[in-house]
Formats: C-alpha cells, structure tokens, sequence
C-alpha cells in the first residue's frame, strides 16, 4: 500500500507537475498538502499545455481522487477559475474526483492586497511573492484569526468572521498602506457565493485520504514550491510560508507520518528560482540566457522571468536528506543540449573559507561564492531518447556524475515537458508494488 511524497528539491518549477501527472497514472489519491494558487504545476499531454495552481496533478487521468488538503491556503475564486478552466479544455471534474478541505484557510481578497502591499513596503528588501496572498493568509491561520472552507458555508457564521476579520484588515489597509477599505456585504456576497459553489466538493479530506489508504489505494503526495522555499529550511526570509516538502504531508494532508513510505525529490539538471533571494549558482551572463530560452524559463503562474544558473549540489544534497529522499529524479536535462562545457556548483566560498555543505548556519547566503567544475557537455539532441544507454555518452556521464556528488539514486530523467518524455533508471516502478515501510 504504497504512499509517495514528491517534492521540489530547489526552489521550486522542478517539474513537478509533470512528474506527478505520469506517476498518477499508478496512483489512485493525487494530494497537495501545502501552498496554494502560488504554485503553478505545468502538465503536457500530447502537445496540449494544462497549468494547475490549486488541483492536484493527477485531475488528467480519469477516476483519479485529488484532494486539496487541510494545509493549502485555498483562494476559493482561483479555485473556481481553474475548475471552470478545465472543464473548458474537456476535462471533467466534479465533486467525485476533487475534494476539497473542508478545514483548508481561506485566501480573501484582503490577503491578496495586503500581500501586494506589504511588498510596496518592504522596498527593495522585497521578497518577490507571487502576490497570490499566501502570506498573509498563513499569519492569519498561525494567528487563529483566519477563516475556514467551513465557515464559507454558513452565511451566518461567515459573516461574524469576516466582519471581524474586515474590521482590523480595513483599518490596516487604509491607516498603513493607504488604501481603499474592502465593503463587508460586497465581499461577503462574492464569498459566499463561492461557498455555495464548491460545497459539493468539500469533505473532511483527512480521513478521506486516510481511509483510502487503508483500504489498498496508493496514494500520492504532490508538493509545491520546493525545498530551498520551506519556510523553515529554505533561505529564509526569502521563503514561501508553508512547509514544502515531506515534513509538511502529516499535518498537510492529515496523514500520520509514519504511513509515508516513499519520498522522491525533483531538480532540474540546472537551477533556476524567480523572486528575490539568495541562488548562489545564478548565471548572469549568456549562458544564463541560454537556458532561460532553451528551458522556456517563464513563471508559469506570474509569467516572470526565471534567474537561471547552474545545479547547485550542496542544495540538492541538503534537500534531499532533510526530506530523507529514497530517490530523485533529474528534469530538463534536454535544455543543456548543445552546451560545449557544463558547470556545477559543488562548494562555496565563504569569506575563504571553502565550505561544502549547505550553510544553513549562515544567516544569509547571498554574499557566498559558488566554486564551480565544469564537465563536458554534448550536441545531440535527446527529447526522442527513452532509455538511459541511448543518451550521448557525456550526457550519461554527467548523470552519473550527479548521482555520485549528491549522494541519492537518481530514478528517472526527463528530457521534454510532454508526460511520455522520461527515461526510467530503475527497474522498479516509482509507484506501486515496490513500496513498504523503509
Ligand atoms: P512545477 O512547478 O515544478 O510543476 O514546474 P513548472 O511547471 O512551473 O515548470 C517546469 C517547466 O518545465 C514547465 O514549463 C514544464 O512543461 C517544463 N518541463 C518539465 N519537464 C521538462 C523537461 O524534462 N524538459 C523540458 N524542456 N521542459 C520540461
Ligand atoms: P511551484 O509549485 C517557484 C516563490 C515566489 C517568491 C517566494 C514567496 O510552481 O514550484 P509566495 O507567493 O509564496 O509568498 O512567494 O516563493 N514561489 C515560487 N517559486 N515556484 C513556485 O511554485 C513558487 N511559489 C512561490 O516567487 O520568491
Ligand atoms: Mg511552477
């Protein structure tokens, strides 16, 4: 009875989605656990691009359940958006494969105008957010200020809370960020609303995700953002607001930890990160450029550009033992076709002082050097290739090379964004009868 965490082992846009979206075809519960509509996981099937923000990745494959746990910070009108969306592009979705939370925080409209607000604040010490409220909402949540799906259903109850809430959100709003104050009725009609909307889908998810488990389903955990973004982990305060990796499932998902059987990171072949913060890899000449247009290297919910650099190791290394990761897998590795050289950050520099391990004891990474080694690179293009022998040899080798310096077994690679362009490195599946407690 396998259940499999997948997370992003940078800092975030891994490849997530289409991972998940190809692992789900074994899977039977796709979960997301933490984050919210900040996330933006791209799925190719067959040329046509879907981009889910909210719904699990699993939503493509018929008689699937997803579920938006408990820990997702829900903006019941991105949600609904989506839902709308892919119902438009053919897909069905109803309250029999999405579930929502019926305990998942709320995003309102003064989340997501704080947020951007409190952004114009910060200045130039700016975290870059996504402007999605996330945030703001998690304060509230830790503040026990915040409202729930289940308050969304009771109008009576919602209007209490959201009153309340409005009151010190307005004062905030117009006395701090010299803003106009949100209308208590008007938002509450549009909230409301919303409620009504997606009542067929809530549910106390928890127990539904557990019960499935228990009756033989495998169930899979989708993370979003990535490792170096936890909120805890990352490079802070540069971070998202959530735990974005294997600690965040139990409380995520409302699955007890010790049912998790599998965890699996995800890193592109290179790096990349959009928003501010430390990315000690960051290429800022051409070669940056290069796989910015190679790799298509646009925010997928923000449309930003991404800064791009080179695979860092002493990241990944870090991410995936603090998530203790059986295995990982490598994305992207098509984009670095045609670079005559390669480089990889596997120390850094800091002060003269040549360390080889994340610093995490460092109270701000962005002033390290990253040291780099440079391997050699190949021209072939190998979005066609399915089996690891018919890559180019230095393209194996510089796998192999990975492997060795991080120190997991990497399980596939992916060479296209296209759910079918991945290349199995264990005989294993990733999902299914090879699982059982470590
Ligand atoms: P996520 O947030 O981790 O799900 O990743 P995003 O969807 O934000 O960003 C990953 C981008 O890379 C998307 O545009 C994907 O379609 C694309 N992608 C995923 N895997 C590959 C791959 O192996 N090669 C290439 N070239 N693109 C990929
Ligand atoms: P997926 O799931 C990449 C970044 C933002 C910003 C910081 C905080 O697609 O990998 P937030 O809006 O969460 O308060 O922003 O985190 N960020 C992401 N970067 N991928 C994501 O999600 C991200 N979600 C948030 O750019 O630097
Ligand atoms: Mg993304």
């Amino acid at each position: 009875m396998p259940s499999v965490c997948v997370f992003g082992a940078q800092w975030g846009d891994e490849g997530k989605g289409k991972i998940i979206d190809g692992m789900a075809r074994d899977a039977d519960v796709v979960v997301r656990y933490q984050g919210g509509a900040n996330a933006g996981h791209t799925v190719v099937v067959q040329g046509k691009k879907y981009v889910l923000h909210l719904i699990p990745s699993g939503i493509l494959h018929p008689g699937k359940v997803n579920v938006i746990g408990t820990g997702v910070a829900v903006d019941p009108l991105a949600l609904w958006g989506e839902v709308e969306g892919l119902r438009a592009q053919g897909v069905a979705v109803d309250g029999s494969n999405l579930r929502l939370s019926a305990g998942a925080h709320v995003i309102f409209e003064h989340h997501k105008r704080i947020d951007a607000a409190a952004e114009r604040w910060r200045g130039l010490g700016r975290i870059g957010t996504t402007g999605r409220g996330i945030g703001p909402s998690y304060a509230d949540r830790a503040a026990r200020t915040g409202l729930r799906v289940c308050d969304l259903l009771d109008t009576a109850r919602l209007r209490e809370r959201l009153q309340a809430a409005l009151a010190e959100k307005n004062a905030a709003l117009t006395a701090v960020h010299g803003e106009e104050p949100l209308d208590l009725d008007e938002q509450l009609a549009r909230y409301a609303g919303l409620g009504e909307t997606l009542r067929p889908f809530v549910g106390d998810t928890g127990r539904e995700v557990r019960r499935a488990y228990a009756d033989g389903k495998l169930v899979l955990f989708e993370g979003a953002q990535g490792a170096m973004l936890d909120i805890d982990a990352g490079t802070y305060p540069f971070v998202t607001s959530s735990h974005t990796g294997a600690a965040g499932v139990a409380a995520g998902a409302g699955f007890p930890p010790r049912d998790l059987e599998r965890v699996i990171g995800i890193a592109k072949a290179y790096c990349t990160r959009v928003g501010e913060g430390p990315f000690p890899s960051e290429d800022h000449g051409p070669d940056g450029e290069r796989i910015r247009v190679a790799g298509n290297e646009y925010g997928a919910t923000t449309g930003r550009p991404r800064r791009c650099g080179w695979f860092d190791v002493l990241a990944v290394r870090y991410a995936l033992e603090l998530n203790g990761a059986d295995g990982w897998i490598v994305t992207n590795l098509d984009v670095l076709s045609g670079f005559k050289e390669i480089r990889v950050c596997t120390a850094y520099d800091v002060g003269g002082e040549r360390r080889t391990e994340w610093p995490a004891d460092l109270p701000d990474v962005e002033h390290v050097k990253p040291i780099h080694e440079t391997l050699p690179g190949w021209d072939e293009d190998i979005t066609g290739v399915r089996e690891f022998a018919d890559l180019p040899q230095a393209a194996r080798d510089y796998v192999a090379w990975l492997e060795q310096r991080v120190g997991t077994p990497i399980v596939m690679l992916s060479v296209g964004p296209d759910r079918d362009q991945v290349i199995p490195r264990t005989s294993a599946p990733l999902v299914g009868a090879a699982g059982g407690r470590r």
